[in-house]
C-alpha cells in the first residue's frame, strides 16, 4: 500500500506571508507542499511562477510538489526542476510528445508526474506509465482554489491501480474531510488539499483528520481486495 501523503496547496495560504505560511504548515505535519503555478493560457488564472518557487525552495523543509498547468511544459520543465521542484507535474493536454518531457524532468534530478483534467481519459497516461513517479488526476477543471470536487472522476483511479499502477497517485481539487476517504478507496494516496487546510482553525488538528480518514479507507480498500 503506497504511502498516504498529504500536500497542502499553497494556493490557499496567506502570500503576504508566504514563508511563515510554508514554516505553519510543515509544522501542522504536511508531507509535501503543493505549488500550483498557472500561465493564464492553459488555465483562466495566472498565478506563480519560477522566481517564487525558488524563493519557496529556500525555506521549505518538505518537498516541493510543483504543479505546473501551462501550454508548454517542454520549454520550462528543466528551469522548474531547477528552481527547486522535487516533483514536478505538467498536464497530459499540454503536450503531444510527454515522453520528451518526462526525459527532461528526469535529466534535471526531478521526478516527472502526468496530469489529467475531469474530462480527459487514462489513456492518454496509459502509455507513460512506466515512466513516471506519479500520476494527478484532477478532480476539478484547474484554474482555482476551493471548487467542488468532483465524484465521476474516481473510476479512473480505480482503473489506474486495476492496470498495475503501483506509483504515487495523486487526486488535486476539492478534497476535504468529506471527499477524501472516497478518493483513498478509490486508490489516490497522495492528497492536495488547499481550501480545507488553509481555512481551517487548527491546521494541525485538520491535517490529522485527512490522514487518518486516508488511512483508514486505504485499509480497507486492501482488506476488500484480499
Ligand atoms: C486547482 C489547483 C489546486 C487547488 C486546490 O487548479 O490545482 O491545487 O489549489 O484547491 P482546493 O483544495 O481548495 O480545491
Ligand atoms: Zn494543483
Amino acid at each position: 500500500m503506497p504511502t498516504v501523503r498529504i500536500a497542502p496547496s499553497l494556493l490557499s495560504a496567506d502570500f503576504v506571508r508566504l514563508a511563515e505560511e510554508v514554516r505553519r504548515v510543515e509544522d501542522a505535519g504536511a508531507d509535501w507542499l503543493h505549488v500550483d503555478v498557472m500561465d493564464g493560457h492553459f488555465v483562466p488564472n495566472l498565478t506563480i511562477g519560477l522566481p517564487v518557487v525558488e524563493a519557496l525552495k529556500k525555506v521549505a523543509r518538505r518537498p516541493l510538489d510543483v504543479h505546473i498547468m501551462i501550454s508548454n511544459p517542454l520549454d520550462y520543465a528543466r528551469r522548474y526542476v531547477e528552481a527547486g521542484a522535487d516533483v514536478l507535474t505538467f498536464h497530459a493536454e499540454a503536450c503531444a510528445e510527454p515522453r520528451a518531457v518526462i526525459d527532461v524532468i528526469r535529466a534535471a534530478g526531478g521526478k516527472p508526474a502526468l496530469a489529467i483534467n475531469p474530462n480527459t481519459p487514462i489513456e492518454r497516461v496509459e502509455p507513460c506509465l512506466d515512466a513516471v513517479a506519479m500520476v494527478l488526476v484532477m478532480s476539478v477543471y484547474p484554474g482555482f482554489g476551493g471548487q467542488k470536487f468532483m465524484p465521476e472522476v474516481l473510476p479512473k483511479l480505480t482503473a489506474l491501480r486495476a492496470a498495475g499502477f503501483a506509483g504515487d497517485l495523486e487526486i488535486d481539487g476539492g478534497i476535504g474531510p468529506s471527499t477524501i476517504a472516497a478518493a483513498a478507496q478509490a486508490g489516490a494516496n497522495v492528497f492536495v488539499a488547499g481550501s480545507a487546510i488553509f481555512g481551517a482553525p487548527d491546521l494541525s488538528a485538520r491535517i490529522g483528520e485527512l490522514r487518518r480518514a486516508a488511512e483508514a479507507a486505504a485499509v480497507r480498500t486492501a482488506a476488500g481486495a484480499r
